[in-house]
């Protein structure tokens, strides 16, 4: 059966090649070179990875045209779907016993569009360690290393302890790595972590959250930066506040409020 949306979409992608294609007098090699590029891609295990540096935040923009509340971000490739529930209130995301990097305890609140707090939301985060790696993604970690999910409390609160992730270098010796250079372009992404929110009612969203000051803000190289995710983090050295997290050294305290507003055609209630 026909798809009316697939064939819009398709149809015009098709055309939209084509034209490019005679416009750039592309070569039978150079087509090849990209069809050989995408299964390059796809062999290396890169996943959506090319796709998700050139594209994603795009698709992300477009979706949070229709939609109120907090603005989506891009997933991007090391997303990893059942990771463990955390024991709260104080919930710490898996770590290694010496896990290196500034502990960052990471608060806010969801609410609905009308301000009411929502509780039982579903946080599901992950961020990369201090060298900028993913668990299950890059190897020599342990499964599930800071990824983890827990649930908002009766007043839509919430908070984790993670560490502060630092900017990272995206893989560069596959095949984006091969389009980034050909570009000139740098690998880095800004620091920043990763949150899922689920709701029985109102969905899913995709976030993710930058450090006000941090390099690579201004030149992300998936253009993902969205200024209402750039959020503003404190050193806490006071040793009161930090034995209240259980840690003996300083912390980075920061906090992000969730709007969670329903998808079109889902009431507010
Ligand atoms: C990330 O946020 O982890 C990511 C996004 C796009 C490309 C590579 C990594
Ligand atoms: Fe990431």
């Amino acid at each position: 059966m026909i798809n009316n949306r697939v064939l819009t979409v398709v149809e015009d992608l098709e055309r939209t090649l084509v034209e490019f294609i005679r416009k750039h007098r592309v070569t039978h090699a150079e087509y090849r070179a990209a069809t050989d590029l995408i299964i390059a891609e796809v062999q290396a295990g890169e996943m959506s990875l090319l796709f998700d540096v050139f594209l994603e935040a795009a698709a992300t923009d477009v979706g949070n045209q229709d939609r109120e509340g907090s603005v989506e971000a891009i997933e991007g490739p090391f997303y990893l779907p059942g990771a463990p529930w955390l024991e709260g209130p104080r919930h710490v995301l898996p770590q290694r016993p010496d896990e290196a990097g500034i502990p960052l305890v990471f608060h806010g609140q969801v609410t609905t569009e009308a301000g009411k707090p929502l509780a039982g939301v579903e946080l599901d985060l992950w961020n990369a360690d201090a060298k900028g790696l993913y668990s299950q993604i890059h190897p020599g970690i342990p499964d599930w290393n800071l990824r983890g999910r827990f649930r908002s409390d009766d007043e839509g609160r919430f908070e984790v302890r993670t560490i502060v992730p630092p900017p990272y270098e995206i893989p560069k010796d596959g095949p984006t790595g091969t389009v980034l250079n050909a570009l000139g372009r740098h690998f880095f992404r800004p620091a920043h972590l990763h949150v899922k929110l689920r709701h029985p009612h109102f969905g899913e969203r995709t976030s993710q959250l930058y450090f006000e000051g941090g390099p690579y803000l201004d030149s992300d190289v998936a253009n993902a930066v969205r200024t209402e995710l750039v959020i503003t983090a404190q050193l806490v050295e006071d040793p009161e506040l930090t034995a209240r997290y259980g840690l003996d050294v300083p912390f980075v305290d920061a906090r992000y409020d969730f709007v969670f507003a329903p998808s079109p055609a889902v009431s507010d209630g």
